[in-house]
């Protein structure tokens, strides 16, 4: 079993966006994915009712999402640990206490486009235009990725 953790500030926008994404293209027997946020702010909480919207446009339900914090056990829970952006990698790496640990993280759409470090932006203070945009980054990457596990 591969474990697959998204982690964006508030587990509330993007990365429960990339964990429903991810999860319509693997198998559950063989990849298991589950996501968090830097911040503890929205613990509890549904995904934003604009990211939910976005991926129910896309046929996906994510309602069975609640945000919770990021946790340095998850260095030992999961093999790949996926972040939104630079900031989101500052905060991870920073609670990563040995350099394999370290290595886990990447930025998710480094996957699709080796190298460029391209950011997935925050949506939170934007329009419905951002959530539909984080969607279709997200869609490729996890694509690329469920390819990958394969
Ligand atoms: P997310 O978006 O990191 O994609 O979940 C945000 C959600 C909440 C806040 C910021 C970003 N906030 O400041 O509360």
């Amino acid at each position: 079993m591969k474990k697959v953790l998204m982690v964006c500030l508030g587990n509330i926008c993007r990365s429960p966006l990339a964990e429903g994404i991810l999860k319509s293209k693997v198998n559950s027997d063989n990849v298991y994915v589950d996501s968090a946020g830097t911040s503890a702010t929205h613990q509890g909480e549904l995904p934003d009712p604009r990211s939910i919207e976005v991926a129910h446009l896309h046929g996906l339900d994510i309602t069975d999402q609640r945000s919770r914090p990021f946790i340095k056990d998850d260095f030992k829970n999961f093999d790949y640990i996926y972040v939104m952006d630079s900031s989101n990698y500052s905060d991870v790496v920073e609670m990563a206490s040995t350099h394999q640990e370290k290595a886990k993280v990447k930025l998710i759409m480094n996957e699709l486009n080796p190298k460029q470090n391209e950011q997935v932006p925050d949506p939170y203070y934007g329009g419905e235009k951002g959530f539909e945009n984080v969607y279709q980054m997200l869609d490729k990457a996890c694509q690329k990725i469920a390819n990958q596990l394969k």
